[in-house]
């Protein structure tokens, strides 16, 4: 079922600047001074950048619809009888909650989460309507018919060769425990990529970095961990350059790995790995900014925290540059974007495999201060919202031509069998003032809102020029 957005006022305002939006005067009166003092912030945060402050209010109408939300109605099943033991041992006392039924390999809703085959996405079979539409959590195929491996991953998009490559870890092993107490695993493969004109139809380019089979002592040994790839290139040496989290099997090195390569496709070559500024590293991302800075963004400290600091202009290494934020928030799976001159970032917490609830954060400047805005997400039921669609976000995609349009991708991890991991792609608006005051603004909203509105079902506008 599709309905507007019920949960809160819209977050666009449709209307011309102060022509004709006559009725509810106290509301709008209200509504006004709000949007008022917002684009004063807008305006001063821009303030020397030409003055081509661009209004979200006239933010694209092609994906007004996908601001609709669409509900999600899940009957949990009587926790008697069929439940399954592993289950009922998790919470032996209390009934269970959709998140167990998530986590139970044997739930009946198994198929809510993990569509079959049957419903797969598949690009290279049009009998239906489905051509271009996504479909977060079912099975979707590359255009050889096989499931897309590119987890924990991101896109680049390639100037020179007008094509949006992705990047991700190729996980098309088994998944076991290394010992007990250990995660659920599956050794290193290497890095899957694919490449696409339309960000839909996804061709397999191979493994771009690849495992390493006998030598124990090397990072890419199939015995450690790959996590969390990304690629950006450099226009001033014309190499394309892949940050990635390298750990051994407990995750105690906690390292970032650096590899390089001619082409987007690959073959990278591994450089090293290293502890960024001296720091443990876990959960990361690199973040190219419009002036060619490219940042990377880290859970330090146990995760208890996030790092941020420059690359140096080659992006081979860090700089001494870094500075601590969301300390003491644990939060990890960050994902940087910017709109407008401000800086956006959506987070997870630490919780292993299960998913939890995402948290968007917003800052003037990339080094922070950075300030927490709340959970972005937005339609299927509480526990969709609760637990970011069950998935944990990597990516969030900007769509050139549609200011404030992005893709934010996911991953549902499925910690029985993680090749079997799913995606979860949604549209991801930024406009309309934040939901919740933060600390020192007197209590009016200084950012914009980040909204992931759920959908079972979507597509980028038709007119999109990305899309040819
Ligand atoms: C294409 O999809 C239709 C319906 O989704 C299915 O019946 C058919 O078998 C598929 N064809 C191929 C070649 O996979
Ligand atoms: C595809 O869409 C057309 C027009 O909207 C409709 O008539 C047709 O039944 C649809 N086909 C399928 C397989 O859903
Ligand atoms: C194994 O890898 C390490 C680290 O990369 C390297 O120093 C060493 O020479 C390699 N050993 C062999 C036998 O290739
Ligand atoms: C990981 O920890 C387990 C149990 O503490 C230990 O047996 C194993 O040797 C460790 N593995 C590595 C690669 O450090």
């Amino acid at each position: 079922m599709t309905m507007r957005n019920k949960y809160r006022k819209p977050t666009t305002f449709h209307c011309n600047a102060g022509s004709r939006c006559s009725p509810s005067a106290v509301v709008w009166s209200l509504v006004g001074f709000l949007l008022f003092l917002h684009l004063y912030s807008l305006v001063s945060h821009n303030g020397g950048k030409g003055g081509d402050v661009q209004l979200h209010t006239s933010h694209h109408t092609l994906f007004r619809e996908l601001e609709e939300v669409e509900e999600e109605t899940i009957q949990i099943p009587p926790p008697k009888g069929k439940r399954s033991p592993r289950a009922a041992k998790r919470r032996p006392k209390r009934s269970t909650t959709l998140i167990d039924e998530f986590l139970d390999e044997n739930s009946q809703l198994r198929h809510v989460f993990f569509p079959d085959m049957k419903t797969a996405i598949d690009p290279m079979n049009d009998s239906g309507n489905d051509s271009l539409n996504y479909f977060p959590g079912r099975i979707w195929f590359d255009t050889e018919g096989n499931p897309i491996q590119a987890h924990g991953g991101g896109i680049l998009y390639d100037e020179s060769s007008r094509t949006y490559y992705w990047y991700g870890e190729y996980k098309d092993g088994p998944t076991y425990h290394a010992h007990k107490k250990g995660a659920a695993r599956v050794d290193i493969i290497g890095v899957g990529c694919y490449s696409s004109k339309d960000l839909w139809a996804w061709k397999n380019e191979g493994i771009v970095l690849e495992a390493e089979e006998a030598n124990e002592t090397c990072d890419l040994h199939k015995s450690n961990v790959l996590e969390r790839p990304k690629v950006i290139y450099n226009e001033k040496t014309g190499k394309y350059v892949m940050w990635m989290h390298i750990d051994d099997g407990n995750y105690t090195k906690a390292a970032v790995g650096i590899a390089i390569s001619d082409y987007p496709t690959g073959p990278f070559s591994y450089l090293h790995s290293k502890r960024p500024h001296g720091f443990d590293s876990r959960d990361m991302t690199i973040f190219k900014d419009d002036d060619g800075v490219a940042y990377i963004i880290y859970s330090s400290e146990d995760n208890s925290e996030l790092h941020i600091g420059p690359l140096t202009e080659d992006y081979l290494d860090v700089t001494h540059v870094v500075r601590r934020i969301l300390i003491g928030q644990h939060r990890e799976a960050p994902a940087l974007f910017k709109y407008q001159g401000t800086y956006y970032m959506i987070t997870s917490g630490c919780t292993g495999w299960a998913p939890n609830e995402a948290l968007a954060h917003a800052a003037e400047s990339i080094m922070g201060p950075w300030e927490t805005m709340g959970n972005p997400c937005i339609g299927g039921n509480k526990m969709f919202r609760q637990t970011t669609f069950f998935a944990q976000g990597t990516y969030v995609f900007p769509l050139s031509g549609l200011p404030g349009s992005f893709i934010f991708i996911a991953d549902r991890w499925n910690p029985a069998d993680l090749r079997d991991s799913r995606y979860v792609w949604l549209p991801l608006i930024v406009g309309g003032p934040a939901d919740r005051p933060l600390d020192y603004d007197f209590g009016f909203p200084v950012w914009s809102r980040v909204s992931i509105y759920w959908h079972r079902k979507w597509r980028l506008p038709s007119g999109w020029r990305g899309l040819k």
